[in-house]
């Protein structure tokens, strides 16, 4: 008996239980797919990790902001205004809930990469004397890693990058010898962009807190796959986009324990964060306010938490489910694929990304092949240049899943890259 009932309500999937045997995932995917209009081009969309795509209630919610509700919050007291505030401040609690934080540890930014880049800027002020160390991994995104480069720069800091094992994944004795007592921030990403490698976060922030390290966790592959609990993972600060979680574009979060937040000083000045100003100095509002000036993404801001309640009807479990479904089919069939070199630790964990390329045949090339059968993947370095070069690679092909994605969608890439081989082995 399946105990998942699936309601279309407005043709907006409504799931009324989340348990569900597998082989039930079929029909809530096929389900899910009608609030997808994208689809109804026809693009078999495998570009996931790069940006989702939105279902309607997103779409519908933007809609909704620029025809009925569309105000500046902050400034003014006539309804409009206080109504979007409303809207605004509402959906910061559902951001914030999501990932298990108060409201007022959640900061808005333009995107994941913004607010590394506030940390990296404002930072410094809460690292203790003697620490001159930042821990990285061989597997960061660019986001990642070129501010605390610029960091570096600026304090004479040395970075220090965790290696990646045989099997694709963090090697922890690595991280054991590299952490010490002149370790100031670890920044370490919770699923790799390219190997979907599920790093053990919750074990390397206790590992770091024994030295009294600032742990920064980059949650923007796994924000859309897991379920994310800032308190029991005990990061200080955690980040990710919300355009990858079904959002739209122009909304990062930035999670940070509220004591943490209010030692940083701000990152951007002017209005929307102020208390008061005189011609001489100004006095700062509190977090999340003091790290948000200027007239925000309110409209986005408000979608993205349709885009968390979608998640969230969806249920995290069963998008879990999907993604270890869809990612256990794509790994078995691939396999099946002669002279194929696949990046990825292959452990049946629910993970929603796979990196490979086709002995011989350009990453570029195979992507173009695809494409003329409207398959959309993703090939190059991924914003992962040095892991290109651990990897021995100039880059790879990588496809990323979605809870709209199908074992069908599966089989015709499957098909497209044996048609690639042909192709390019005639
Ligand atoms: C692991 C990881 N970190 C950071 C980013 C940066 O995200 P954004 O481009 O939204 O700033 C990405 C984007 O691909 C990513 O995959």
């Amino acid at each position: 008996m399946y105990q998942n009932r699936n309601i279309l309500k407005g043709n907006i999937l409504t799931i009324v239980k989340y348990k569900m045997p597998n082989q039930n995932i079929d029909s809530l995917i096929q389900d899910i797919r009608k609030d997808f209009p994208i689809l109804k081009t026809g693009v078999i969309y495998f570009d996931n990790a790069a940006t989702s795509q939105r279902p309607k209630p997103v779409i519908e919610s933007l809609k909704e902001f620029m025809e009925n509700e569309n105000a500046n919050i902050n400034r003014s007291v006539h309804t409009l205004s206080e109504k979007a505030m409303l809207h605004f401040n509402e959906s910061r609690k559902i951001i914030a809930d999501f990932i298990n934080a108060e409201e007022n540890e959640i900061v808005f930014t333009k995107n994941a990469t913004e607010a590394f880049n506030l940390l990296a800027y404002t930072i410094k002020e809460i690292i203790p004397k003697g620490k001159d160390e930042i821990i990285l991994s061989e597997m960061e995104h660019h986001s990642n890693l070129v501010p605390w480069q610029e960091f570096a720069k600026r304090y004479n800091f040395k970075l220090k990058f965790i290696k990646i094992t045989k099997d694709f994944e963090l090697d922890i004795e690595d991280y054991k010898t590299k952490l010490s007592d002149k370790t100031a921030i670890v920044s370490i990403t919770h699923i790799s962009n390219v190997l979907g490698t599920i790093n053990p976060v919750k074990e390397i922030v206790e590992l770091a807190k024994k030295h009294n390290v600032i742990t920064i966790i980059d949650a923007s592959q796994s924000a859309p796959n897991l379920k994310i609990n800032v308190k029991n993972l005990d990061c200080d600060f955690l980040i990710f986009s919300c355009h990858k979680v079904l959002g739209p574009t122009g909304v990062g979060t930035l999670y940070g324990k509220y004591e943490l937040l209010k030692k940083l000083p701000p990152f951007n000045f002017g209005g929307g964060m102020i208390k008061s100003v005189t011609f001489e100095k100004a006095e700062y509002l509190d977090p999340p306010e003091k790290f948000e000036a200027g007239t925000q993404n309110i409209g986005e801001v408000i979608a993205s938490a349709e885009a968390i309640k979608y998640l969230n009807k969806i249920g995290i479990k069963n998008v879990e489910e999907i993604s270890s479904y869809l990612y256990n089919y794509a790994v078995e069939n691939l396999k099946k694929i002669e002279n194929i070199e696949i990046y990825n630790p292959g452990k049946g964990k629910s993970v929603d990304i796979i990196s490979f390329n086709l002995k011989g045949i350009h990453c570029h090339d195979v992507a173009s092949i695809l494409n003329e059968d409207k398959i959309a993947i993703r090939a190059g370095h991924h914003c992962a240049m040095p892991l290109m070069k651990v990897l021995k690679v100039n880059g790879v092909c990588r496809v990323s899943f979605s809870v709209f994605n199908t074992r069908e969608e599966i089989d015709h890439l499957i098909i497209s890259l044996k048609k690639c081989q042909e192709v390019f082995n005639k």
